[in-house]
């Protein structure tokens, strides 16, 4: 089978690392990709968030499945375009990408699909949330919109509550604000492949959104990840698959918008059990790039089958211990990423033992490798504790070297021991 993976991140790098040990795999494409993705398969320029471009990309290349990575083609209605055109897509249709496009939709769906997530009241008026807001107490202010993890304030008072509302009201996605309950409790991800109507879950993680060691400094789009972690059980885990992931799949066909892709529940486990915080309509940067090495059976046919409604809901094979993913980040990050530094250290080749995914690379005009984006790259290794894990990436990240180069030394510090 021929596939194309649409993105350029460490996401995409690890999809495509893990497709590329498929033997039902005849040809893989990534676009754009980057070049750590030139030794998997083809990396081509495209404008990936054209649904025009992508169909000619996908009539080109004689494609077969086409694996979406990040949210914006998603949004962008390229999945749509891509199966009009008759083409297997593991990602969703811009109707059912809302749910994490528009937070005050994934609130609705949840609701009617009864589905346990933070009380929350949704303002289409900037003012009028404000005011509310500044009569209540310690609440959680959203935008409704896709703000670059920009979008969501956690305030201690009504008056930091009123004062986010009116700062988010001056972003496009913050001219629909909602104001949250906040929850107590610890953070976990649960990812589910999905066909519509079926869910298979991945392994539970846990990333690690501030920039320090410890849990301090500014938030990130993630500095690390680890699976699996066992926060819940097996079979706290089989409901959430049945209470959150079965039920929405269901509320979102209903409608009309079902939903074929990966779909990524945030929870907060709470003293009254896990809540749904966020969806996402994508597989987690840099959470896949540890789900990848820890998932043992084919990732091909899954992806496909999920394309195609036809999952079988058993569950995925995984590979024994753990998997840790540390990030290398650029100086700056995340305020203002300085890029354009050369990388030194990456020769030592691609092993698969310890991969070394590329987040934000380019050559440069003689060919060498550049930093070129906040998130640089995701050292990844596995063993048998976390601990084991984590020493291993990190010995090979620290022989990765460029200037002014960031990374958290702490990744999976929250793990439960075992
Ligand atoms: P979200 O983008 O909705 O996941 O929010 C980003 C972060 O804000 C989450 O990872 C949580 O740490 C925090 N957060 C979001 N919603 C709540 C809530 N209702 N209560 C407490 N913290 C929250
Ligand atoms: N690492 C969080 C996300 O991908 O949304």
């Amino acid at each position: 089978m021929r596939v194309l993976v649409l993105g350029s991140g460490g996401r995409e790098h690890a999809l495509a690392w893990k497709l590329k040990q498929s033997p039902l795999l005849t040809g893989l494409v990534i676009a754009p990709g980057n070049p750590g993705t030139e030794a998997l398969g083809e990396t081509v320029g495209v404008d990936q968030n054209d649904p025009a471009a992508v169909v000619a990309l996908v009539k080109a290349k004689g494609i077969e499945l086409v694996v979406v990575g990040p949210e914006a083609p998603l949004v962008a209605g390229v999945a749509d375009a891509v199966r009009r055109a008759g083409v297997p897509v593991f990602g969703p249709d811009a109707a059912a990408a809302r749910v994490e496009g528009s937070k005050a939709f994934a609130k609705e769906i949840m609701l009617a699909a009864g589905v346990p997530t933070a009380h929350a009241r949704v303002f289409g008026s900037v003012e009028e949330a404000a005011r509310a807001a500044a009569d209540g107490g310690p609440i959680v202010v959203k935008a409704d919109g896709l703000a670059a993890g920009k979008g969501v304030v956690v305030a201690d008072s009504g008056a930091e509550a009123a004062v986010a509302v009116r700062a988010l009201g001056k972003l496009p996605a913050g001219q629909t604000v909602l104001l949250e309950e906040r929850l107590e409790g610890p953070e976990l991800s649960v990812m589910a492949l999905c066909d519509g109507e079926r869910a298979v879950l991945l392994p539970a993680s846990q990333d690690h959104k501030r920039l320090l060691d410890g849990d301090r400094g500014p938030n990130t789009g993630g500095m690390g990840a680890y699976a699996p972690a066992r926060l819940l059980d097996e079979a706290q885990l089989e409901q959430v698959r049945q209470q959150v992931m079965v039920p929405t799949l269901r509320e979102l066909a209903r409608r009309g918008a079902p939903f074929r892709g990966a779909l990524y529940a945030g929870l907060m486990l709470t003293p009254s059990g896990p809540k749904v915080l966020e969806f996402n309509a994508r597989l987690g940067d840099p959470e896949t790039q540890v789900l990848m090495m820890q998932t043992a059976d084919d990732l091909l046919p899954l992806l496909f089958a999920a394309a195609t409604g036809r999952l079988d809901e058993r569950p995925l094979r995984l590979a024994s211990g753990y998997a840790v993913g540390i990030v290398l980040a650029s100086p700056g990050y995340p305020d203002a990423p300085r890029t354009g530094l050369p990388i030194s250290g990456l020769a030592e080749g691609t092993d698969d033992e310890v991969p070394v995914f590329h987040s934000g690379t380019r050559r440069d005009g003689t060919g060498a490798i550049v930093t070129a984006g906040g998130r640089v790259l995701t050292v990844c290794a596995r063993g048998a504790t976390v601990v084991a894990a984590r020493e291993l990436a990190l010995s090979r990240a620290l022989r990765i070297d460029f200037e002014g180069r960031q990374l958290r030394h702490d990744i999976a510090h929250g793990a439960p021991p075992g």
